[in-house]
């Protein structure tokens, strides 16, 4: 079936979709390759359909989701990619979407920002029965990604993403307040979180942080915009793609994000776990997203004792060692470590909140707590050498400069 590829009221590309895999099959024309979403190859005007392919994909909620297997046979679909097609691709995100061709639709009668959509599908996929009259397929539920299970839903007239926890502890919801909380105390800017309870189980809820205007551009694609030199590490190649866009502020954010994950002991800071802003119609980058999808730390899946030792963390998205990742981070100058000096109550009072106890006992919240307070005490000596070396350093600088104005003075040369 034909179909525009739209960007909020662009037309970006004429595309054929499969019906039966939701792939798409044929590109057209392309009417504003500058909005052709991030990443894409682009030859002689020719998108690449692999590479929109790939984008259209992961726009999909992935095959490994928990509970999707289910979700599917009670719709009686056969793949995610044709969830996709139901709902017109759109997202609480971005602002792509597809239109079908001959149709008169509008993004402005049609955007999941401001007008309200069906709780059908996220019903299904919280593993609710169908209904037995026909099922409203328009949410943006069906482009959400990533592996928990979740939802949108507005509340109080907000859009909000409600997503659970893990067997057997689902820390996740928990850890997002957590994180939250110590990066609103460093002044970091974060995506806020709080804890709900749905038939007995945490659900964290944070509302929407993209608007009509503006979108989210995952780290991934920005990435994807140019190949990476073998001989370029992937930090320097990510700085260098952000600054090619003219994204600003971007090594400051990633000093903050990767101190942060550190402190957490993050595991899951893939590049679909942070991003930028950019205006969806003029295309111009805002600064990168504030920081969101923080749950997969604190020792999330591991049980107390591997969480004492520090044992078995893993780390992305630059190195797989989190000693190492802080490596990359060039000014500590803003961690100011009183400002987490009642971290240990923060996370008491957030693991010992509702019904929090029948998932998470004392011995692993003082587990949980001891660890964060040595992490943090590492980066506040790490920060202390920092300023000690730049100290030295202007010191020297300052001998250096005085050595040299002497020496100009005298009308020597050293
Ligand atoms: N507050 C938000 N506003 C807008 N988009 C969001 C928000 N939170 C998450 N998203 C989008 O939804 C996607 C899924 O959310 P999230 O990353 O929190 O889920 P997850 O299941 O924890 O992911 P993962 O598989 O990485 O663990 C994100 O990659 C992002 O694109
Ligand atoms: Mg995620």
């Amino acid at each position: 079936m034909k179909y525009t590829l739209m960007h909020k009221n662009t037309a970006v590309a004429q595309i054929e979709l499969d019906d039966v895999t939701g792939l798409i099959s044929r590109i057209g024309e392309v009417y504003a390759e500058k909005h052709l979403p991030l990443g894409i190859s682009v030859v002689r005007g020719r998108p690449d359909r692999a590479d929109l392919n790939e984008w259209w994909t992961d726009r999909s909620i992935p095959a490994s989701r928990s509970g999707i297997r289910e979700a599917l046979e009670t719709l009686e679909i056969s793949n995610t990619k044709m969830l996709l097609v139901r709902c017109l691709g759109l997202s609480l995100s971005d602002q792509y979407w597809i239109k079908p061709e001959g149709s008169e639709l509008s993004w402005e009668h049609i955007n999941f920002f401001d007008n309200p959509f069906s709780d059908d599908i996220g019903d299904v996929l919280f593993g609710g029965n169908k209904k037995t009259d026909a099922l409203d397929f328009s949410s943006p539920d069906n482009t959400s990604d990533g592996n928990l299970k979740k939802r949108w839903k507005i509340m109080d007239g907000k859009r909000c993403l409600i997503k659970g926890g893990s067997n057997p502890f689902r820390q996740q919801p928990f850890n997002e307040v957590i994180a939250a909380g110590i990066m609103a105390r460093l002044g970091i800017a974060h995506v806020p979180y709080s804890v709900i309870w749905h038939k007995d189980a945490p659900y964290s809820v944070c509302e929407d942080f993209v608007t009509a205007e503006t979108e989210l551009i995952p780290a991934w694609r920005i990435l994807k915009m140019r190949k990476k030199p073998n001989n370029v590490s992937l930090y320097t190649h990510f700085l260098a793609c952000a600054e090619e866009l003219g994204i600003p502020g971007v090594q400051a954010f990633l000093d903050r994000m990767i101190t942060v994950d550190y402190i957490i002991a993050n595991e899951d800071r893939h590049f679909n776990n942070f991003g930028a802003i950019r205006d969806a119609e003029t295309l111009e980058w805002l600064g990168m997203a504030p920081i969101y999808d923080s749950g997969s730390s604190l020792g999330y899946d591991k049980v107390a004792s591997e969480i004492r030792a520090s044992r078995n963390v893993t780390c992305k998205p630059f190195k797989n060692d989190h000693e190492e990742q802080l490596k990359l981070v060039s000014d500590l100058s803003w961690f100011d470590p009183n400002r987490l000096s009642d971290v240990r109550e923060l996370i008491e009072d957030t693991l010992s909140e509702g019904g929090a106890s029948e998932y998470i006992d004392k011995s692993r919240i003082t587990a949980i707590a001891d660890a964060v307070e040595r992490r943090i005490r590492h980066i506040a000596d790490i920060a202390a050498e920092h300023t000690a070396r730049n100290e030295d350093f202007t010191e020297n600088d300052v001998e250096e400069n005085i050595a040299e104005d002497y020496s100009n003075q005298k009308g020597q040369r050293f």
